[in-house]
């Protein structure tokens, strides 16, 4: 107890957290919560509907938004108020590598009952992610996951900065949450869920004119989106947290799991998000109300972040991904694979020294796509003319695709290197990296 009265506290309520962020601050701040992970009645279906056994970080579904000035501290206790093991996994930011909530690779699970603090700042200003790291395509689809947001020092200039959590939720007759226990799909396209959903940080009306900023985050366990914005002349202007050096026009941009994108536009009428990866569904949207003069001139990137020049690479290696229902049979595993290798073993797929660079040939050898992560770091996308592309911290393989991704290690430790469709890491698809 002497310790909690020493610690300024908060509680992450969404009501809580608005009231705690000024508008502007001067000076970074240290900043402090208590993340209780518990068994929560959510109602998954509207008010009205039947409540469904969750786990949620303090009761909310899906998980509050962490907002943050980019240089920052955190200072998060995890309280483990469930009956088993869980772990935090701070998606995209930079942490040193005790921090960054892997099972069996940097901490140990935390028993139900017990406590952790992760502390780190945030370099990075950007839209990224926070989520349960054990038995995670099970704690992640009961709704272990929220945003982490690290505002710029010098922010665009917009009306509404609102973060957008994609869900995919698997829902059963009855209006509850379908734990879905057959695991077959897990050697397919994953865990797809029934009924989608755009969760908005702030659902009020917008006004045409308005200038705004979506933060869109996909937290499916495994569905691929591709969002479609309409009423909204904007501009893509970050990938997975990233800022780009010149926005884009902007119509359709394809999220796999654990990616986001940021978009800056003027409205021109109601707002209507939709993914049209497959059959278009309506995901949800903002109505208009009212009008305000359009700000003259065009959407500007934003500002950068502290800059990784890629130095030339001292070690080339290649990522095969293999298994997966209907491929070639592979020696010793069921399920999915890299190199041969199903599950996290023992030996790192490669050791390099940071502050050096290496470049990864993706190469996709499934019938299924899949969403490579890496912990610790963003890399470069590499062109098939060997031009340097986004820089991101998860990239998107189409089946039969190769992509080459070059990264300079800058942050020490063991980093984990997955597919974050998750339903594809729990049957085997997970790999690391020493960096010594
Ligand atoms: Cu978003 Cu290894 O995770
Ligand atoms: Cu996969």
């Amino acid at each position: 107890m002497q310790k909690m009265n020493r610690r300024h506290m908060l509680s992450v309520s969404a009501a809580a957290l608005a009231a705690a962020v000024p508008a502007t601050r001067a000076l970074a701040a240290n900043r402090s919560l208590i993340i209780r992970a518990e068994p929560s009645d959510v109602r998954l279906s509207g008010v009205d509907g039947p409540a469904s056994q969750m786990m949620t970080y303090n009761g909310t579904f899906p998980g509050a938004e962490i907002r943050l000035q980019q240089g920052d501290r955190l200072d998060a206790r995890l309280d483990n108020a469930l009956e088993e093991g869980t772990l935090i996994h701070w998606h995209g930011i930079r942490v040193p590598n005790a921090m960054d909530g892997v099972s069996m690779l940097t901490q140990e699970v935390l028993s139900p009952r017990q406590s952790f603090e992760y502390r780190f700042s945030v370099p990075d200003a950007g839209t990224y992610w926070y989520h349960a790291h054990y038995l995670s395509y099970d704690q992640v689809a009961r709704g272990l996951f929220g945003p982490l947001i690290n505002t710029e020092t010098h922010p665009p200039d917009v009306d509404r900065d609102i973060t957008v959590q994609l869900l995919d939720l698997k829902i059963d007759a009855s209006g509850r949450f379908d734990p879905d226990t057959d695991t077959s799909a897990f050697t397919t396209l994953g865990r797809i869920g029934n009924v989608q959903k755009a969760h908005l940080s702030d659902p009020q009306p917008v006004r045409i004119g308005d200038r705004i900023r979506l933060r869109l985050i996909n937290t499916a366990t495994d569905r691929i989106i591709a969002v479609q914005v309409t009423g909204l002349e904007g501009r893509l202007v970050a990938l997975d947290g990233m800022p780009l050096a010149v926005p884009r026009d902007f119509d359709v941009v394809t999220l796999g799991p654990g990616q986001r994108a940021d978009v800056i536009g003027d409205v021109t009428g109601e707002i209507i998000l939709t993914d049209v990866r497959e059959d278009a569904v309506i995901l949800g949207g903002l109505s208009a109300s009212g009008e305000r003069s359009r700000r003259q001139g065009v959407v500007a990137a934003l500002s950068s972040n502290p800059d990784v020049p890629l130095g030339r690479a001292t070690q080339n290696v290649e990522l095969v991904m293999q298994g997966g229902a209907g491929g070639a049979a592979h020696r010793g595993f069921a399920g999915w694979a890299f190199n041969d290798q199903s599950g996290l073993s023992g030996q790192p797929l490669v050791r390099i020294e940071r502050d050096t660079a290496m470049t990864i040939r993706l190469v996709n050898a499934t019938g299924w796509p899949h969403a490579i992560h890496l912990h610790g770091q963003h890399f470069y996308e590499i062109g098939t003319d060997g031009s340097i592309g986004d820089y991101r911290d998860t990239t998107l393989l189409e089946p039969g695709q190769t992509r080459i991704i070059a990264c300079q290690f800058t942050n020490r430790g063991r980093w984990l290197l997955h597919c974050h469709m998750l339903s594809h890491q729990a049957d085997g698809m997970v790999t690391w990296i020493d960096v010594t």
